[in-house]
């Protein structure tokens, strides 16, 4: 699997749990019955809340009878009566009364949830943005927008030795060699925006796993030390286990004469069967045929 594959599963698994956390969230703040919300322990807690009062003690030190207890009705005690003691027992009646979220207020269990809720919200929101920063390409400046490689002239003049031979400039916020143009180029590129007053711009990447591909001075050519792939000077495909030949970025050359490299413009060729360039014109640096 690809690193570029194994980015989107991670994205996907990302996004996944940020759903099912979304999700979770948001059933927890609909509340549609709160009640069946709360756990059985809750529950439980809140019945043995309830303080059944003990009986309140007879007041009197003598019992009362009956007739002294009870008068008719209107009926008003005499005068040079004592008025007799009565016996009274207060019976305290408990009553549950259910209240709402609002008047409870929150729990310590609601606020713990709310908190994690809010915790996994912010931790996937971060983590999402800056997958998307990583991705997307920059708007100005950097690899995966128009990167300004200087002057064509003094790049020619830093490319091409005095002896004719080629050494590449590399352009590292473009991950882009820049190497002088062949006199004529293969019908493969045609159209193909790849060439802009003499000078191309080879992508260091080698297409068959990745490694970045160093220029070899003596065979004048690109050749990658982890599987063998050879290129010539302009990455024109020669040997090796790579499928094609090496990426290139569309190029232009402004007013003033600057090459930008298009980094978010990847132009991809198959092998070269007539290559534009000869290979090796020396000895190989990684050795092989
Ligand atoms: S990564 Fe270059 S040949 Fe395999």
């Amino acid at each position: 699997m690809s690193g570029d594959q194994l980015l989107l599963v991670g994205i996907a698994v990302l996004a996944l749990a940020a759903a099912i956390g979304a999700f979770a969230i948001a059933a927890r703040r609909s509340g549609v019955d709160w009640r069946s919300s709360m756990s059985g322990e809750t529950r439980a807690a809140d019945r043995s809340s309830a303080v059944e009062l003990p009986p309140v003690p007879v007041a009197a030190d003598e019992p009362v009878s009956e007739e002294s207890a009870v008068l008719p009705i209107g009926a008003a005690p005499e005068a040079d009566e004592e008025p007799a003691a009565v016996a009274v027992q207060v019976e305290t009646e408990q009553r549950l009364v259910e209240v709402s979220p609002e008047e409870a207020g929150v729990t310590r269990r609601q606020f713990f949830n709310r908190a994690l809720g809010v915790t996994f919200g912010t931790f996937s929101g971060l983590l999402g943005t800056s997958f998307l920063a990583f991705l997307w390409p920059r708007i100005s400046g950097g690899f995966g927008s128009d990167v300004n490689a200087g002057a064509v002239s003094d790049l020619l003049d830093q490319a091409i030795n005095d002896d004719g031979s080629v050494t590449p400039v590399f352009v590292p916020e473009a991950r882009a060699y820049v190497v002088p143009g062949p006199d004529a180029l293969s019908e493969q590129f045609d159209a193909r925006s790849v060439e802009a007053a003499g000078v191309m711009a080879i992508w260091q990447k080698c297409v068959h796993l990745g490694c970045r591909v160093p220029w070899c001075s003596t065979s004048q050519g690109f050749e990658c030390p982890c599987h063998g792939s050879k290129y010539n000077s302009i990455g024109e495909y020669n040997a090796g286990p790579a499928p094609r030949n090496l990426d290139r970025f569309a190029v232009e050359v402004t007013d003033g004469g600057d090459l930008i490299i298009k980094t978010g413009t990847v132009v991809e060729t198959p092998r070269a069967f007539q290559p534009s360039v000869s290979y090796p014109q020396g000895p190989s640096c990684i050795g092989g045929g």
